[in-house]
Order: structure tokens, then C-alpha cells, then sequence
């Protein structure tokens, strides 16, 4: 969407920040030994205490509150028995509608101690997204995402999932434009003022592509390896976004 007035905003800022206090509420408890099921009702008890309503359920029938996805799952996890362990890489993904109004955020975590390329994958995907959000300004090409995000990848030795993007939100979960997180030179329309959009790349560890399991859910990097995820509601300005999440 793009905001009109002040009222959009504020109904914005609202969502952006339930989203997010059940991000970090989630991320908290994401320890070994807590079940993927558990932290979900951690972000369910957040969402309902603010009147909130989990958007995959209500847009897609998600069979859960928030996604959450483990080591070589990416994306759209089911929140399960299953419990956390040490080294694991675990991906939380909330967004929810208040009002009318969709908010969108993710996150990944390590559970106790990993590898030091497991903190660089992490630490250059939040950096990626970040740099990301801050150079999406309004006349700026869309393409500058994935131009942005590329060159922490490549710098670092990552890969982009290059079938999962951004998006357009803010009426619905998922609006247009699709914000792919690599480089297309085509994709040179302009941003402009007011567009609400979130920037979420997925860097890897060497896939490009992820699979869907039997599950009809959860995307899988297609070689098991690992993968990051950061993401952010913002408005597009002339100048610094607005953060909403
Ligand atoms: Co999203
Ligand atoms: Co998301």
C-alpha cells in the first residue's frame, strides 16, 4: 500500500509493533530444550494480548501462529514437538493484521554456540538487510535491493535464495511490488513515497533454490545446507525509511 495521511501511519506503527514485540519475545525463548510449538504460542500470547491476528492463518490457513523454521528449513516452518538444540539455526517470521492493517518481520537466531561461519552468515544477512532497507528511498530503482544485497553476499562468500523476496504490505500480507533480493537489471521502476514494503533476504551457504516438502509448507534449501533470514516492515521516504517493525 502507500500511506495516505497520518492515520495510516499510526494504524501502521501499531501492527509493525506487536509483530515485533512478538518477534523479540519469540527470539528470547528460542533455547535449547523449548519446542518449536512453545515459542509459537510465545508469539500467539503476544498477538492476542494487543488484539492482533496471526496473517498466515488468516490469509493462507497456516497450521500455526507464527513460521518457524530450523537449520536447513528456511522458510514457513510448521511449529512442532519438535525441540531446539544446541547449534541449531532457527528462523522465527511473524506477521499479523490489526485493524485492516498487515505488518510483516523475521528473524534468525543460533541456539547456544555455533560455528564462526554460522555468526558470520548471520551477522551479514541482518547487515545485508539493513543497508538494504536504508538505501530503498523514494526514485531509487527497485532493483537497488537486490544490488545491495548482493554485494554483502558475494563479499562474504554467501548465496541468495533467489526465488523468495520482499514485498509490498500493509492492506494484505503479500501486495506488490515482489522485492527479488538479487540483482535484476530490468527492474529499474522507481520507488516513490509512502510505499510500505519489507526487505527480508535469505542468504545461504551455497543454495540458490529452496524446495517444498511433503508438508505443502516448509521450503528447504535443495542441498541441506544452512540459511539466514532478516526482515523489516518500512515506509519508503525521501529520506531514512520509516522502521515500522
Ligand atoms: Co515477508
Ligand atoms: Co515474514
Amino acid at each position: 500500500m502507500t500511506i495516505d495521511g497520518e492515520e495510516d501511519l499510526a494504524a501502521l506503527r501499531r501492527i509493525g509493533k506487536v509483530v515485533a514485540l512478538a518477534r523479540d519475545a519469540m527470539l528470547a525463548e528460542a533455547k535449547a530444550g523449548v519446542s518449536t510449538l512453545e515459542l509459537d504460542e510465545v508469539g500467539r500470547d503476544v498477538m492476542k494480548a494487543h488484539k492482533a491476528r496471526s496473517a498466515p492463518k488468516l490469509a493462507y490457513k497456516f497450521p500455526g501462529f507464527t513460521c518457524i523454521s530450523v537449520n536447513e528449513d528456511l522458510a514457513h516452518g510448521i511449529p512442532s514437538k519438535k525441540r531446539l538444540r544446541d547449534g541449531d539455526l532457527v528462523n522465527i517470521d511473524v506477521s499479523a493484521e490489526l485493524d485492516g492493517y498487515w505488518a510483516d518481520t523475521g528473524a534468525s537466531t543460533a541456539v547456544g554456540d555455533v560455528s564462526p561461519r554460522v555468526e558470520e552468515l548471520l551477522e551479514v544477512t541482518k547487515k545485508a538487510q539493513l543497508d538494504a532497507m536504508s538505501q530503498a528511498r523514494a526514485g531509487k530503482p527497485l532493483n537497488i535491493v537486490g544490488q545491495v544485497v548482493e554485494k554483502h553476499a558475494k563479499r562474504h562468500g554467501f548465496r541468495i535464495i533467489e526465488t523468495l523476496g520482499g514485498h509490498g504490505v500493509g492492506r494484505f500480507i503479500h501486495e506488490d511490488p515482489h522485492v527479488p533480493n538479487h540483482f535484476i537489471r530490468r527492474e529499474k521502476k522507481p520507488l516513490w513515497e509512502g510505499l510500505v514494503l519489507t526487505i527480508e533476504p535469505f542468504l545461504t551457504m551455497s543454495a540458490t533454490e529452496v524446495f517444498e516438502l511433503d508438508d505443502g509448507w516448509t521450503l528447504r534449501t535443495v542441498d541441506g545446507c544452512l540459511g539466514a533470514q532478516f526482515e523489516h516492515t518500512f515506509v519508503v521516504m525521501n529520506g531514512a525509511p520509516i522502521v515500522l517493525t
